[in-house]
């Protein structure tokens, strides 16, 4: 079995390139089964969940060519909405973004139950909402079926209950061919919000308001082909900056959105991390010593629950207590095990955590819970005294392009072995 090998306690430093955005491409290639005529996307992170997506895709009967490997071309013209490879549907979290897809170009949808990261309860109910309200009668069982009356949404408007990026994403997909006018209200405002609403811009849709709470859609008969680069990873920039963080060392950190970052440039600040924004770059620089904070997680523009394990490892070794409250999800502390059998001292209780900071933490044998609970382990594996074994890594492919090479290159002593502790060759993090 595959495993990462880190030998703790180097610092980093020097150049990392930030890959296109996970978040923003596992909607937009669902998304593309609406477009008839060829779609060209770039920036594609090349990472597992995206390569499955585009397996789904081709399964419906959508053509798929890899121009190179940040760059895909799909023509759906020929697809249909029957027959989808339902075993990869079950393993991720975003095929539930083709029953936005289906049900927008065809009027009819079958998808399994999304599958996906394990943070406690994971509902549906506001997608479900949202479809309804544009007049889909929806049927959830191990599988989900939809089907508009006369084969055609209904554009309409939708109060949602709960701020939900998969459900705001999944209501704009299937409003864009719907007829007539929808507003959601209360709408998420993540980054890969706007990057979905620009790529359906591009094709044809008209989409306005995606990055405020309300978000107009009026629909349109069909969409045609185009280009669309995604735009760079909030959260892997994120985790570099906070494996610099805690590792100690001098990083720029490049092709991204600064403003993306903000909520965690402001939170390394507040640890006594120096992080210099230029257009398209953020160098972070730090000493390895860090200060204490208190971080909540919370929808966009407030701090990132997808890095709550990532910071959480740099607060691990903080000076002083810091107290993490969980703001989106039940159960997102699964990793505080693992980064216990490391030396950190946490106290869980519900939704918070308190994180006495200790001086060091030390290597171990741990296992990646999910995607960004790995990265975490990484993180602390990168920063520990003596050698970390992270184990499931095929959840941290699953949205790291190429984490080891990328880390290599700033100097980390990391490397995938199998099992007992023999180095693996791999040309691509992809799965
Ligand atoms: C997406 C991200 C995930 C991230 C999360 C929040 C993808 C593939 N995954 O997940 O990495 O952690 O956004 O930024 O993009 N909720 C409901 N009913 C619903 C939907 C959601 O009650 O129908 C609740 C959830 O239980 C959760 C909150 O709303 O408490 C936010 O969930 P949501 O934003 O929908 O997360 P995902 O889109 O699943």
């Amino acid at each position: 079995m595959e495993k990462y090998r880190i030998q703790g306690g180097n610092r980093l430093h020097g150049e990392v390139e930030i890959s296109g955005a996970k978040n923003a491409a596992v909607a937009i290639i669902p998304a593309a089964l609406m477009v008839e005529g060829v779609c060209r996307i770039e920036n594609l992170p090349q990472i597992s969940d995206t390569d499955t997506l585009l397996l789904i895709l081709e399964s419906l009967g959508a053509r798929v060519r890899m121009i190179n490997p940040s760059t895909v071309e799909i023509d759906a013209t020929h697809a249909t909405w029957s027959g989808a490879d339902y075993d990869r549907m079950r393993k991720i979290r975003a095929s539930y973004y083709f029953v936005g897809s289906m049900l927008g170009r065809f009027g009819v949808a079958r998808t399994t139950m999304p599958g996906g990261c394990n943070f406690g309860v994971r509902p549906i109910d506001q997608h479900v909402k949202g479809m309804n309200a544009l007049g889909a009668e929806v049927e959830v069982s191990d599988y989900i079926d939809a089907r508009a009356p006369g084969r055609r949404l209904r554009g309409s408007s939708v109060y949602l209950d709960k701020v939900s990026v998969g459900a705001t994403m999944n209501i704009m997909i299937a409003a864009v061919l719907a007829e007539g006018r929808t507003v959601i209200e209360n709408a998420a405002r993540e980054p890969h919000i706007v990057d979905l609403a620009n790529f359906l811009n591009s094709m044809g849709a008209d989409v306005r308001g995606a990055g405020t709470d309300t978000i107009k859609v009026r629909g349109v008969e069909r969409l045609h082909g185009g280009t669309y680069a995604i735009i760079p990873d909030q959260i892997e920039a994120g985790t570099y900056m906070a494996a610099t963080a805690a590792c100690g060392g001098e990083v720029l950190i490049r092709n991204v959105i600064p403003k993306h970052l903000d909520c965690i440039s402001a939170k390394l600040r507040e640890m006594e991390v120096i992080v210099e924004e230029y257009p398209e770059s953020v160098l972070v620089r730090s000493t390895g010593r860090l200060r204490r904070a208190n971080v909540k997680t919370q929808p966009y523009p407030g701090f990132p629950t997808d890095m709550q394990p990532q910071i959480g490892v740099a607060l691990a070794i903080a000076d002083g207590t810091s107290v993490i409250t969980e703001g989106v999800w039940d159960n997102r502390y699964r990793y505080i095990n693992e980064l216990r059998k490391m030396g950190a001292q946490v106290q869980v209780d519900g939704r918070v955590a308190v994180v006495e900071g200790v001086k060091t933490l030390t290597g171990a044998g741990v296992a990646a819970c999910d995607l960004r609970a790995g990265a975490a382990m990484v993180i602390a594996g990168l920063c520990a005294q003596g050698v970390t074994m992270v184990e499931d890594i095929h959840f941290i492919e699953r949205g790291y392009q190429d984490l080891v090479g990328k880390l290599q290159n700033l100097g980390a002593d990391i490397r995938i072995v199998d099992e007992p502790d023999e180095p693996v060759r791999r040309t691509a993090a992809a799965g």
